[in-house]
């Protein structure tokens, strides 16, 4: 057996990211590297997603948003996209009791209402449960679409405006910020998507706006702790400069 080279990348516990967004690609490659249905692919992602969850909350990391479900998803396969929904209520049903023990909190970026009703209610009672908790922050995007967030969160601002709430000079990027699914959070520090595309696919685009980008060719069903410590590691030797000097 071929063994793989394992190097050790040393953290700096003081620089590590608050909050972490991961773009989950390449759970159909994994599938057809062996011959496997899609929908197996997706199912190694999500026992990739909970190994994830876990060494996130573990490590520390105040905030995990993961992008499982977009407003574009909705266009593959009705087989495909009824088994990502199953797999939602299944994530939420089997491992709920543990993320809450994690204290764990769920959050939900999306319009989770146009999910089936079973969904719903998994959703809601992981968010009523978790709701207290005091640990990480577990964001799952799901029927989310980081363009329509914004349209959205700019109809309620004019919503304010319109009813004497607000006033044009309260508009600045801190309260739009408060208006998006991710209100009260810090933006997310580092990025990650899986299975190489160079993309950010309607993801988070007002949050990002300085987060670090790290890209690996590994395939979301394959990506594990090793890899994650890879990318803190190399996000804690890039030199941020919000657009001043270092
Ligand atoms: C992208 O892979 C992945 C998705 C569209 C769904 C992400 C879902 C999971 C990780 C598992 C389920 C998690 C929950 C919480 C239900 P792709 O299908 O686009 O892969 P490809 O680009 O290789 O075809």
């Amino acid at each position: 057996m071929k063994k793989e080279k394992q190097t050790e990348f040393i953290l700096d516990a003081k620089k590590m990211p608050r909050h972490i967004a991961i773009i989950m690609d390449g759970n159909g490659r994994w599938a057809k590297k062996r011959l496997l249905p899609r929908t197996m692919g997706h199912r190694a992602g999500m026992a990739a997603l909970r190994k994830t969850v876990e060494t996130c909350s573990n490590m520390g990391i105040p905030v995990l948003t993961v992008f499982a479900f977009s407003t574009e998803n909705w266009k593959r396969p009705f087989e495909e996209v009824d088994y990502l929904m199953k797999l939602l209520i299944e994530f939420l049903n089997k491992e709920i009791a543990e993320l809450h023990q994690e204290n764990v909190r769920i959050r939900l970026l999306g319009n989770y209402e146009l999910l089936p009703a079973e969904c719903q209610v998994e959703i809601k009672r992981a968010l009523e449960l978790t709701g207290n908790n005091t640990g990480m922050v577990f964001n799952i995007a799901v029927n989310y679409g980081a363009r329509s967030e914004i349209i959205r969160g700019v109809r309620n601002v004019a919503e304010k405006l319109l009813d004497h709430d607000i006033s044009l000079d309260d508009i600045n990027e801190q309260l739009f910020s408060s208006y998006l699914y991710t209100a009260g959070l810090p933006d997310p520090d580092l990025l990650i998507r899986t299975a190489g595309e160079k993309r950010i696919s309607n993801f988070l685009l007002w949050q990002i706006a300085y987060s670090e980008l790290w890209v690996t060719d590994t395939l979301w069903p394959d990506f594990d702790r090793h890899h994650l410590i890879e990318a803190i590691y190399e996000y804690q030797q890039r030199n941020r400069k919000f657009g001043g000097l270092s």
